[in-house]
């Protein structure tokens, strides 16, 4: 089957893609660092950079030509979703009154040549993975002027009647993968095979492999599952932050302060509840920090909380800002300088994932951040034959690394729902519903 990509950045969610079966003709995505990784790691592929409203028509004729008059069976987009969350409706039509039309995010908009793409190359199924606010992201209507209209619905104006769409937000943890993740994917189509199946069974998305609670499923794979095996690492000092044995298990140091804070953090707390460390008092009743909303209702963290032992008046390892001899408390969220549980999944991997400061990020017990090696075995990308490498022999900085990550979908689990796709079409999949619905009477 053949399938053209946009959005591309590295390619890690196009892995998914390839494993399932497709042929990855065309690929589109606008900066060259993440379009280089992309070529290395998928030779086969035309990769086209550059902004996707400047290079529709290049995109449309290399699939053409390298279709060579067979059909195209896929479009799979994951456009940026980095402006998503504040475009609700009432926010939007608000700007527009006050004449702010700066608000409205041009990233938002980038569906319109996404769709444009879908329909001229004649693919019958569009497959797109967003963040699952997309639901509820409004754009100008290009069709009437001065309107705004959903993201999804301005899809469904454009689509004729004869696709169907099948959208879901899917935690990958459900599908197996050691992390948290939520996303928004929506699949439009009007392959008979598929609008068939949808017709039936009222999705076309399959059944979960794993659970939260793993009472009828596998429980939710969690990090001491992923990772727990991996040599430790210390991020006090360069000797211990990395092991030569594996590549990508390093972690970057921690400063004197910010390792003392966090060397001074237990198990499944954080560095602003810690407790007093003077060897005479050791009072571990300090109040804890906490965080509410304000009189306008946004969430601020409380500024009650004690830098000082309310008992013998020591400093406690908690995060401080020095001006001069006098230490305050640090403002910040109180999941900043956190560490990650053992015994569930990851949470979402950010492009941030290496800042101790920053949501989350302390290993279980360890003290440092996830190794980039952790990272990619969280991400499943480790699954996968896939090579940190430049196709012009650049080397893939680290920061790179993680923005590839932080950007991506994990590809195994997205796997799992390109592999239903090709299962209906391939006429496959009557034995696993049959399994399926075995399951289900059993289970009454
Ligand atoms: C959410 S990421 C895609 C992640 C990718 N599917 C993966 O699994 O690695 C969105 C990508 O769209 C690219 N992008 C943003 N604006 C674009 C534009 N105007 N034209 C083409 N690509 C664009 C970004 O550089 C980014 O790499």
């Amino acid at each position: 089957m053949k399938a053209i990509s946009l959005f591309s950045c590295g390619g890690i969610g196009d892995l998914a893609v390839s494993h399932a079966g497709f042929d990855i003709l065309v690929a589109n995505e606008l900066l060259e660092d993440r379009a280089e990784v992309f070529k290395h790691n998928h030779p086969s592929t035309q990769m086209i950079v550059g902004d996707i409203c400047d290079k529709k028509l290049e995109i449309l004729n290399a699939t053409k030509n390298l279709l060579n008059g067979q059909k195209l069976d896929l479009v799979f987009a994951t456009p940026p979703c980095q402006g998503m969350s504040k475009n609700g409706r009432g926010y939007l039509l608000n700007a527009m009154r006050k004449g702010v039309k700066s608000t409205i995010d041009p990233r938002n908009q980038l569906i319109i040549p996404t769709i444009e793409i879908f329909l001229q190359s004649g693919a019958d199924t569009l497959v797109m993975e967003n963040v699952p606010e997309m639901e509820n992201t409004y754009i100008p209507n290009p069709d009437k002027d001065g309107e705004f209209i959903k993201i999804l619905d301005f899809i469904k104006q454009s689509l004729s009647n004869a696709f169907v769409s099948s959208v879901q937000v899917i935690e990958f943890a459900d599908y197996g993968v050691p992390q948290n993740r939520q996303r928004l994917l929506s699949i439009f189509t009007r392959n008979e095979k598929l609008k068939s199946h949808f017709k039936k069974y009222g999705s076309l998305f399959p059944n979960p492999t794993h659970s939260k609670d793993g009472v009828f499923l596998p429980k939710w794979r969690t990090l001491r599952d992923a990772i727990s095996h991996l040599p430790k690492l210390n991020a006090g000092q360069f000797e211990t932050s990395f092991d030569d044995s594996i590549e990508y298990h390093k972690v970057p140091l921690l400063d004197e302060e910010k390792y003392f804070w966090v060397s001074n953090t237990p198990q499944e707390k954080g560095a602003f509840d810690n407790q007093c460390i003077n060897p005479t008092c050791k009072f571990d009743k300090n109040p804890t920090h906490s965080a509410g909303k304000d009189k306008d209702g946004i969430n601020k963290s409380s500024t009650e909380t004690p830098l000082y032992c309310v008992k013998c008046n020591s400093l406690l390892p908690r995060p401080w800002v020095k001006t001069g001899d006098e230490y305050r408390l640090m403002k910040g969220y109180t999941s900043a300088y956190k560490r990650m549980s053992w015994d569930v999944p990851a949470g979402t991997l950010t492009r941030n994932l290496s800042y101790a400061c920053s949501d989350k990020k302390l290993h279980p017990e360890q003290h440092r951040t996830l190794s980039l090696h952790e990272a990619m075995i969280l991400h499943t990308i480790s699954d996968y034959s896939f090579d940190w490498k430049r196709a012009d022999g650049k080397k893939v900085s680290d920061k790179l690394i993680r923005e590839l990550i932080g950007e991506s979908i994990p590809p195994a689990g997205l796997e799992k729902i390109f592999l239903h796709l090709t299962a209906i079409l391939n006429g496959q999949i009557i034995e696993a519903k049959t399994e399926a619905k075995q399951f289900c009477l059993l289970d009454d």
